[in-house]
């Protein structure tokens, strides 16, 4: 028994080194990678037979490991669906958990010397006034921490929805040009992109989800237009660096056309 496993171990660390390689010689990486992390609670409950904060307490571990592979693989641009509008319908005890949880990764990644050392900007996109006086200091904290650095960019949707962003800079839009600081034929596909939230990025160049769901749940709607989608069935805190190395090889065979 001891024998298989290390066996298993060993050809689980080779095929780890082969997809890699593939990876590195395979094209390019995706620029901007955006995540629907999903499938914490069945994760807890089916594979662990435990209680569902445990899926979001090993969810949470997950990302900040993940962020670690992809700084690593010189991923400029990660951005995870942490929390959506419509995640405020669950239970008040699952949104403090997950709270809690959310504010405690924020300040461990605003200190870890990996951010410093890599210069990793953390930002949270969102519906602030959805959330907690103590999230919005948590925000506040990772935010002008890293404020300084620009090489690569971490941002968590939070409070989140793919309509509301929209809906918002419609708003913004049509106040300026009620006040005359905007002429309708300024309006077009760079100018409304400057007005999401992601104004300062590029559209994600792949979005993968986990779980076994294959839809976009609100996520980035506008930005999507084009992104490459890479579903996987695992859920999220089973998510292995294997995993990542796969979406992004099925990627890089991709042809991308942009329609043309
Ligand atoms: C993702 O896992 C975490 C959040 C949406 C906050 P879920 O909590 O959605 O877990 P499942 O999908 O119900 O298993
Ligand atoms: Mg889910």
């Amino acid at each position: 028994m001891a024998v298989q496993r290390l066996v298993t171990k060993t050809a689980y660390a080779q095929y780890e080194k082969q997809l890699l390689k593939e990876v590195m010689e395979g094209g390019p990486m995706p620029d901007h990678l955006a995540v629907i992390m999903d499938g914490n609670r069945r994760y807890a409950e089916q594979v662990l037979d435990e209680d569902i904060t445990i899926g979001h307490g090993l969810g949470e571990e997950k990302l900040e490991e993940f962020l670690d592979w992809c700084l690593d693989l010189g991923i400029h641009y990660v951005t995870v669906f942490a929390f959506s509008t419509e995640n405020f319908d669950r239970g008040s005890d699952e949104i403090d958990y997950l709270m809690d949880l959310f504010e405690t990764s924020l300040y461990k990644i605003a200190d870890l010397d990996k951010t410093h050392e890599k210069g990793l900007r953390v930002k949270v996109m969102g519906d602030r006034t959805m959330l907690s006086e103590e999230m919005r200091g948590a925000i506040a904290y990772a935010e002008d921490r890293t404020s300084g650095h620009s090489a690569y960019n971490f941002t968590i949707a939070m409070a989140y929805g793919g309509r509301q962003e929209i809906i918002t800079a419609v708003k913004d839009i049509a106040a300026k040009v009620r006040d005359g600081e905007m002429a309708v034929e300024d309006i077009s596909e760079e100018t409304f992109s400057k007005h999401l939230y992601t104004s300062d990025m590029p559209d994600p160049d792949l979005i993968l989800r986990t779980s076994g769901e294959v839809r976009l749940s609100n996520f980035l709607l506008w930005q999507m237009a084009y992104s490459e989608l890479y579903f996987t069935d695992v859920y999220w805190p089973g998510f292995r660096y294997i995993d990542l190395l796969r979406a992004i090889r099925s990627y890089q065979r991709r042809i991308r056309r942009y329609g043309a």
